[in-house]
């Protein structure tokens, strides 16, 4: 495994093993590139996130994230991860921290997002400043159900962009939003029609904050932390005590199992049909 710090230089970007980084004028893409697992967010993806974030702090440059793969952003945090973890591990808010860094990116960031953005996944949309999304892109926040919380950011910034009334719907029931339901609740800035197109429109929206002024950027960012109500703390403290309980357990396991028994059957098909 590519650990964080270990990005080889291509083309004047760089890539590790889940996340690759291309430099345009003033936009920097950052993909993401776990596609077997629908990008979901395990501890080495958040190791090379958070070292990108570090290697980008410098120059003025817009941020867009994106999958590397079509039809997917990001499906959570890794599941068979979060079985793993305890309560120790729950009080480092490994995912929590990530999004507080890319929120505090000193210029303004825009998700791009094509599929499912669910969990840390609809989080991570969250922490960027702006996003743009393809028609068939959907976003919830099923936690709840696996028996934890949204607590990377979901519980504040999605009230922060949908209001409250939908954040407790989206939060209690687990009801997933369309695109387009998720444009009218102003969780999508831009939706895309057809989503080979989605870069290209996330580069031209990018573009077009970035012919503004980088140091009244930069100090807008600021302004805008000023007034967030963010709950980190009893987010981490909250998640720490679930990652302990039995019933997340059972969740989490009865959700693995249910995948390694879809895995077994497509396997079983697979060799019957060759
Ligand atoms: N963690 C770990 N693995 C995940 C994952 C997650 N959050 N989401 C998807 N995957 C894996 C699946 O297990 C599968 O891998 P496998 O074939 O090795 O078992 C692979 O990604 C593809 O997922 P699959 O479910 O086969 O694709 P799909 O198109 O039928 O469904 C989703 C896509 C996103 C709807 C479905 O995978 C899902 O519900 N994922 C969990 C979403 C979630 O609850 N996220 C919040 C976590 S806190």
């Amino acid at each position: 495994m590519v650990t964080s710090g270990d990005m080889s230089e291509v083309d004047g970007g760089s890539r590790s093993a889940l996340v690759s980084v291309r430099k345009q004028g003033p936009i920097t893409f950052v993909g993401l590139d776990r596609p077997d697992k629908m990008n979901a967010l395990d501890q080495a993806m958040c190791d090379e996130l958070s070292e990108v974030l570090r290697r980008v702090r410098h120059e003025p440059s817009i941020l867009v994230l994106h999958s590397t793969t079509p039809g997917m952003f990001v499906a959570g945090a890794d599941i068979a991860e979060l079985l793993e973890r305890d309560s120790e591990v729950g009080l480092r808010g490994v995912n929590a921290t990530l999004f507080e860094a890319l929120e505090s990116h000193r210029w303004p960031t825009i998700a791009a997002i094509d599929g499912p953005a669910l969990g840390g996944g609809c989080e991570l949309a969250l922490a960027c400043d702006l996003r743009v999304a393809s028609a068939r892109s959907r976003f919830g926040q099923p936690e709840l159900g696996l028996g934890i919380l949204a607590g990377a950011g979901g519980n504040w910034r999605l009230s922060q962009a949908v209001g409250l009334t939908l954040a407790r719907r989206m939060l209690y029931t687990g009801t997933t939003l369309t695109a387009p339901e998720a444009q009218q609740a102003g969780l999508v800035d831009l939706m895309v029609q057809d989503e080979n197109l989605l870069l290209e429109q996330a580069e031209d929206y990018a573009a077009s904050v970035a012919r503004q002024s980088w140091r009244a950027l930069e100090l807008t960012k600021v302004a805008l932390r000023l007034h967030r109500p963010a709950t980190t703390l009893y987010d981490m403290t909250a998640q720490a005590l679930l990652f302990d309980s039995p019933e997340k357990k059972e969740r989490m396991t009865a959700f693995l199992d249910k995948q390694a028994r879809r895995r077994a059957e497509r396997e079983r098909t697979t060799e019957e049909d060759s």
